[in-house]
């Protein structure tokens, strides 16, 4: 599967998110980031965003839900227009009837894990999902520093997903910049999130070409997988 980078929005002006969606066109997804102020300690913004978000851009929106009860709300984001779901498996009740219910509503279902959540427990879970997100940092914030100690997790689990001959995206966010998205494709991470590597820059499509460069160069060198 090709490199995909997705600037998230956290970053971004929150006042003028129609333009500065359409400030990283040669983006793959926009990576909107939901917190309620309970699962993590920071609020943004819900439903009625998404749903204008959608109708303003044409790059497909990648909802990273950081909630208490996404069983309740994740299907939600999906009828707001989203392409793809992600909810946190520390939150979710029944992880495995929500994939199948965001799948069912037509965006793709995804699972993201906090750094101290092993991925170990959920190897039989993952063809149930489209993406895996790994958070390379604690989630609620942007612009924090990247977590090294998560690279043997991102290793293990692109072992898992080419040891079962899965389609799995394979996600992370947090931290990603020019300095850490090498390592972190040479690892098997293929979806890279980056809010202020890219929002924070003086020209932000630049700065998703440059990291796209970058991440598809350590994947031409990595040694995983086969069909990259
Ligand atoms: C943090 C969010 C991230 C955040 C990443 O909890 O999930 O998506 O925007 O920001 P950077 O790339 O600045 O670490
Ligand atoms: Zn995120």
């Amino acid at each position: 599967m090709a490199v995909q980078i997705n600037p998230s929005i956290l970053s971004a002006d929150f006042a003028r998110l129609a333009e500065e969606a359409k400030a990283v066109r040669g983006a793959d997804w926009l990576h909107v980031d939901v917190m309620d102020n309970h699962f993590v300690p920071n609020l943004t913004l819900g439903v009625p965003v998404v749903e204008s978000l959608a109708r303003a851009t044409g790059t497909p929106l990648d909802c990273h839900l950081m909630i208490e009860d996404p069983d309740r709300w994740a299907p939600q984001y999906v009828e707001a227009g989203a392409s793809s779901v992600t909810f946190h498996v520390e939150a979710a009740a029944a992880p495995v009837r929500l994939a199948r219910e965001i799948r069912a509503k037509g965006a793709r279902a995804s699972m993201a894990l906090k750094p101290a959540t092993p991925i170990e427990p959920f190897e039989d879970l993952l063809p149930e999902l489209d993406m895996l997100l790994i958070m390379t940092v604690e989630p609620g914030f942007g612009g924090q520093a990247f977590l090294d100690l998560m690279l043997p997790k991102i290793r293990r689990t692109r072992e898992l997903i080419d040891k079962h001959g899965l389609q799995l995206w394979l996600q992370v966010d947090g931290g990603v910049s020019a300095s850490t998205i090498e390592q972190c494709a040479d690892a098997g991470a293929d979806v890279f999130v980056a809010g202020s590597a890219v929002y924070g820059a003086k020209d932000p499509e630049e700065a998703v070409d440059a990291l796209r460069a970058q991440a598809e160069a350590a994947t031409a060198r990595a040694s995983w997988g086969c069909n990259h």
